[in-house]
């Protein structure tokens, strides 16, 4: 397991979900779900045309919500690919659109200062050689699947590995690869797993072309880190028992792909406490984009990335290089830290004060971090008993913050704690 420590100090990054299937704007499966075939589906290809594609603005949207690093698709199960693959023509530079639309954005992100990761589906709905399987638009269709009987999932290999070491020979330093997704076990009739990608060549290739690149838990095989999807872990992520790296992949609205009816979009004040809940239990956020079929990432999805980033312009420090911490944050809070800081994130808004147990006299000075105003602290007699107006003591351990009334107008307040 590689680790890197741009991974962990970053925290936050951002997924870009882009394909043809950004035309038909009803999710990025809707060839699986709506059982469409090659010949349904050219149409998609026939106008993909993203006129309005403006990769610097991309970069700079991720870089002012504060994410540092940005994952694009460069194939998703569709099969098209974004950028000019000398193994296949079903790609961008062969649609009206005409370009290599993969090369313009690694150069923005790396302009604004980010690391560059590749999403690349192991799924290809489009291969001739990808053997139909549960999970195939042609599942149901027996014709199709007799004519495709044959086809052989080792040729399907060999093209994939081509693919990606052109991605990792083409673009220069890729420093984060996700591959999506093995299915061998989960019952799906024709599942494919390690074997099929030959996984163990596959990523030993991938580390031969990109030392430092860190690879996910998709492969089949172990990765550098693990990938929960659409939920947020309970605690610290796990493998036989030893914590080990994980970020969560997220969604705006429940769909990836740009899905133009779907309108159950997350709040941003939710999207900050999903960051702050992962970071404090030892994790990362990916939040996702699905751009449109112009090339524009829709107006309400930059809202949220503008409101996220005027929390992150203000209250970064409480997630870049943060980590757990060894101190139980008091209910509707959770704790990050990063060496002699520890800071409160305050999810439920109390009444007039927190308790924060076991740590009595550990405090040195404590403020809001959005305005570094001064929050009082103090330790509570023990001994003192609960009476009309005043309150029985807490914890023996416990530090007493007195908090204002009113709740600071911020997505989570934080108060920053020198330990
Ligand atoms: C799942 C979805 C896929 C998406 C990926 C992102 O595998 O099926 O569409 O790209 O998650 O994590």
């Amino acid at each position: 397991m590689q680790h890197h420590a741009w991974f962990s100090e970053s925290r936050f990054g951002m997924f870009v979900h882009w394909g043809l299937y950004s035309l038909a704007a009803r999710h990025e499966w809707v060839k699986n779900r709506e059982r469409l075939t090659d010949e349904d589906y050219q149409r998609y290809f026939d106008h993909f045309d993203p006129d309005l594609y403006d990769p610097a603005e991309w970069a700079r949207l991720a870089k002012d919500a504060g994410m540092r690093y940005v994952v694009v698709t460069t194939k998703h199960h569709e099969g098209f690919c974004l950028w000019d693959s000398a193994y296949t023509d079903y790609k961008a530079t062969r649609t009206p659109c005409g370009k290599d639309l993969i090369a313009p954005l690694v150069e923005a992100v790396r302009a604004e200062g980010l690391k560059v990761g590749f999403y690349h589906s192991l799924i290809d709905w489009h291969h001739p050689e990808f053997p139909v399987d549960s999970l195939h638009p042609q599942r149901d269709d027996e014709a199709y699947k007799s004519a495709a009987a044959g086809r052989d999932i080792s040729k399907y290999a060999d093209y994939l590995h081509a693919q990606v070491r052109e991605l990792l020979t083409g673009y220069g330093r890729i420093d984060y690869l996700f591959f999506d997704f093995s299915y061998k076990e989960g019952g799906d009739w024709g599942g494919k797993g390690a074997d099929d990608w030959r996984a163990d060549e596959l990523l030993a290739t991938v580390r031969e072309l990109q030392p430092s690149i860190i690879v996910n838990d998709r492969l089949g095989i172990p990765g550098d880190f693990v990938t929960p999807e659409q939920y947020q872990p309970a605690g610290p992520m796990t493998v036989d028992g030893r914590e080990v790296p994980w970020e969560a992949c997220q969604t705006l609205n429940g769909s990836w792909g740009y899905d133009r009816d779907n309108l159950d979009y997350k709040s941003p004040d939710l999207l900050v406490r999903m960051l702050v809940d992962s970071v404090a239990k030892g994790g990362s956020l990916l939040l996702n984009v699905g751009p449109d079929g112009r090339g524009q990432i829709d107006p309400r999805a930059r809202r949220t990335l503008g409101d996220i980033g005027a929390w992150m312009r203000l209250n970064s420090r409480s997630v870049y290089g943060c980590g757990p911490s060894a101190f139980t944050a008091p209910p509707d809070c959770r704790y990050t830290q990063r060496g002699d800081r520890l800071y409160l994130h305050v999810f439920a808004w109390p009444f007039g004060h927190l308790h924060l147990p076991g740590l009595a006299g550990r405090v040195k000075y404590a403020q809001f971090l959005h305005d570094a105003s001064e929050i009082r602290t103090r330790v509570i007699d023990p001994g003192q008993k609960a009476g009309l107006t005043t309150m029985g003591a807490p914890a023996p351990d416990a530090l007493t913050l007195d908090l204002p009334v009113q709740r600071p107008d911020v997505a989570v307040p934080v108060i920053e704690l020198f330990l």
